[in-house]
């Protein structure tokens, strides 16, 4: 199978270029060319520092831990939750085909086909692609854009139904494209918030033991009292379910696409399984951003935020960048951060290769100079970000919390590494 797919940016549908696409049993690959249109516009970027801007076509094979497109394109293919509503959608209609006696192709489904099943409206980032018939995606073919808020509690009985195995073809039909716009694991939708602003919902999971989606709204909330430009966020009451309703950072005032790249794609990662560090992240920001000095600043803030309340699951898929202008690109705000209780004190992304694996706030403090962060400042910062954590239980109270689902976070907020802040921010204060 060869496909020819024509990639656009943004809204005013800016041809970049053609992505190419071959499938022969399990084997696929896949080519990107940019546009002459693309290369000879004085807005032009690379859309990935792996796709460096000049004719001629950049191969992509698919390896067993990488997917078979390029990290810019990749970011916004569908993975773990999406997937799944995707994957069930096809069986049902495969299977309600073959029933009525009509003949299908029972091939498995190709990474273009979940590329292009992700809805053109709330595709993440701003690329967009068009197949040979000229079409881009649109929520099951009918033309449709993201529901709205007051549509919250249909989608929580889809999703309820997809993660009991008990959905039906109208609960699937129903969420794909609201639920396979983005990636991650958890739960999730796109809505259209009051304002008219692009979100996406976060629903619980069946399988949760705690209100991580409270956890989540608290996280964000604390991480914006702690000076970090996080996402917006607060909970939303459906049916008796808490949902996180978060805005979209890759929109503009007026809707307007935002390229985003993860910051997986942007350092060149492929191994997912491979130790990276936030010394990487800091040596990315020194070529991309042009803001260095405030970028390098606010993920130190970030990071002293992620010890200090247990946020374990610090990817390099968890952090991202929106890009600015002339080939610069700054960190986007901050986005699945979660207090995890009861989980070792790890982080996935260490601090420095020297540093290990181990969530320190001394070592955080140590490696503050490759920041470019003079030992003042950071204390400031560390007693701001300290700060903010010590009033998490008011902060849940402001959002609706109660004192029973506070209390199951407090191995997360209240820890060793908190003493270890307060130590070092008196010991300076001397
Ligand atoms: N506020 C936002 N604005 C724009 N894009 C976002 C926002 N939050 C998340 N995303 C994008 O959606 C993806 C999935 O979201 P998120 O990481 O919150 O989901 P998750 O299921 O909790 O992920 P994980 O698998 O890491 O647990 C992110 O990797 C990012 O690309
Ligand atoms: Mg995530």
């Amino acid at each position: 199978m060869n496909r020819q797919i024509k990639v656009y940016i943004g809204d005013v549908k800016k041809l970049v270029g053609t992505l190419f696409f071959n499938a022969s049993g399990n084997r696929e690959s896949s080519g990107f060319e940019y546009s002459s249109e693309w290369i000879e516009s004085s807005k032009s970027f690379e859309i990935d520092p792996e796709l460096p801007l000049g004719y001629g076509r950049l191969f992509r094979s698919k390896k067993e831990w990488r997917s078979v497109f390029h990290g810019a394109i990749a970011d916004s293919e569908p993975d773990g939750w999406a997937r799944q509503v995707i994957l069930r959608a096809s069986g049902k209609d495969r299977k309600e085909k073959k029933d009525r006696g009509i003949s299908i192709v029972d091939d498995p489904l190709t990474s273009l086909d979940f590329l292009l099943s992700v809805d053109d409206f709330s595709r993440i980032g701003a690329l967009r692609f068009q197949d040979e018939n000229g079409e881009f995606q649109r929520e099951a073919g009918k033309g449709r854009t993201a529901p709205p808020l007051i549509e919250l509690d249909s989608l929580l009985h889809a999703t309820r139904a997809v993660e009991t195995d008990t959905e039906t073809a109208a609960d699937l039909e129903y969420l794909r494209g609201r639920g396979t716009s983005l990636g991650g694991l958890r739960p999730k939708c796109t809505v259209i918030d009051q304002d008219g602003s692009l979100s996406i919902g976060k629903f619980p999971s069946v399988r949760d033991s705690y209100s991580v989606t409270k956890g989540e709204v608290l996280a964000l909330r604390v991480a914006a009292a702690a000076g970090i430009q996080a996402a917006e966020a607060r909970i939303v009451e459906s049916d008796g379910a808490s949902i996180a309703l978060i805005k979209r950072f890759d929109r503009g005032l007026r809707g307007e696409r935002i390229p985003y790249l993860s910051a997986a794609t942007l350092l060149g990662i492929e191994d997912s399984y491979q130790v990276h560090t936030y010394t990487e992240i800091v040596d990315a920001l020194k070529r991309y951003s042009p803001d260095y000095r405030a970028d390098a600043e606010e993920l130190w803030r970030r990071i002293a935020l992620t010890i200090l309340i247990t946020n374990v699951d610090d990817h390099m898929r968890n952090h991202g960048f929106l890009y600015v202008a002339k080939n610069q690109w700054r960190l986007s705000p901050a986005f699945d951060i979660n207090p995890f209780p009861d989980k070792r004190k790890v982080l996935k992304t260490w601090i420095a290769e020297s540093v290990g694996d181990a969530a320190s706030i001394q070592s955080l403090m140590d490696v503050a100079p490759y920041f470019g962060i003079a030992p003042r400042r950071a204390c400031e910062i560390l007693s701001t970000v300290e700060g903010a954590v010590d009033r998490w239980r008011q902060i849940g109270k402001d959002i609706g919390m109660k004192a029973s689902e506070l209390n199951a976070f407090e191995t997360a907020f209240e820890h060793e590494e908190r003493l270890s802040a307060r130590r070092i921010i008196g010991l300076m204060k001397k």
